[in-house]
């Protein structure tokens, strides 16, 4: 494309610095280089003139938001996987398009995962809060027991690409996967987990429950009281999908009583904000949403969304164009 008819594009935070230099090229492009979040006054205002918008989980595309951009925006490229920050039927509505970057955090949040697994069944949080404080007086047999994760049950809700990486890993660490799907049908690449009817079912064998589903209206709320009362008692619960698929209050008692032995959790409903009950449990372990965050992973999701906005300026199909949602 030449200089003159390169379409304006505005991202709204601060990338990876290769992923800049590369959108500055292909792009006339705004950045944000102090990193503010910036506010739908700002974002409206920023995008006047402007032909596409590289977003993040960050920033809240509302139906409102989207209804108030100008005519000339016509793609919407999300620095993510998930989409749940985007009103999709709003933009198609208003004819655009809009595309993620979804394979390429497949193993980084996998691994986080692993690591809030992990984390929450030997008592990382609490054994480094302990050796921090100056409270630890020394090695005993029964001191800080956690969980072996070996032999134990992993139920995985959602085996899309991350439920699959995540069960493969555990695997490794000896543990017996569960699954259901909606096809119904067995996953090729686990040939040794166990398939079951519905996700229901998987919840009695859940010794480890682990969340890899989008945040939808059917899936919000999903982990309730009913469910977690049907886990095994001192059952561990790992959400590297998005906060609301939990609720929290429910949660919360469920690791107050022991129901729940321990929760590893890297996203919040209403997130950076959160339930303040998992502060003062000493049975959680907490990340601020790292699941994606390596650089290799940052620059790869940053290269990916601009492959999409590539194509689709050069009247190709973006490879992660969303499809119509009917609304
Ligand atoms: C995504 O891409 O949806 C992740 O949550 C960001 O880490």
């Amino acid at each position: 494309m030449s200089q003159a008819s390169r379409p304006a594009l505005l991202v709204t935070r601060k990338l990876p610095d290769p992923v800049e230099q590369r959108l500055e090229a292909d792009f006339d492009t705004t950045l944000n280089l102090d990193d503010h979040p910036r506010s739908a006054d700002e974002i409206i205002a920023a995008s006047q003139g402007k032909q596409a918008i590289l977003c993040t989980v960050g920033d809240p595309f509302s139906a409102q938001l989207i209804n108030r951009l100008p005519d000339s925006i016509r793609i919407l490229a999300t620095f993510s996987a998930g989409y749940n920050h985007i009103d999709v039927g709003a933009a198609q509505a208003r004819g655009m398009a809009v595309t993620n970057t979804p394979d390429v955090l497949t193993d980084a949040t996998a691994d986080i995962a692993m690591l809030l697994m992990l984390g929450a069944a030997r008592r990382a949080s609490e054994g480094e809060r302990l050796v921090r404080r100056r409270a630890w007086t020394g090695w005993s047999p029964t001191h800080m027991m956690g969980t072996h994760l070996g032999g134990k049950r992993l139920a995985i809700v959602g085996l899309g690409r991350i439920g699959e990486a995540v069960a493969r890993r555990a695997q490794a660490f000896g543990m017996e996967v569960h699954y259901a799907n909606r096809s119904g049908r067995r996953s090729p690449t686990l040939p040794n987990a166990v398939l079951h009817p519905d996700l229901d079912s998987l919840l009695p064998v859940a010794d480890v429950l682990s969340l890899h589903a989008p945040s939808t209206p059917d899936t919000r709320l999903w982990l309730n009281r009913e469910r977690i009362q049907r886990l095994p008692v001192g059952a561990i619960v790992v959400n590297t999908a998005r906060g609301d698929l939990v609720d929290d209050e429910a949660l919360i008692e469920a690791l107050r009583s022991g129901q729940v032995a321990a929760a590893g959790l890297d996203v919040f409903d209403g997130e950076p904000a959160m339930n303040p009950g998992y502060l003062a449990l000493e049975n959680t372990f907490l990340l601020p949403h790292l699941g994606s965050a390596t650089r290799e992973t940052r620059v790869a999701m940053g290269m990916r969304a601009a492959d999409n906005l590539d194509a689709f300026f050069f009247g190709q199909p973006p490879r992660d164009l969303l499809p119509p949602t009917g609304v």
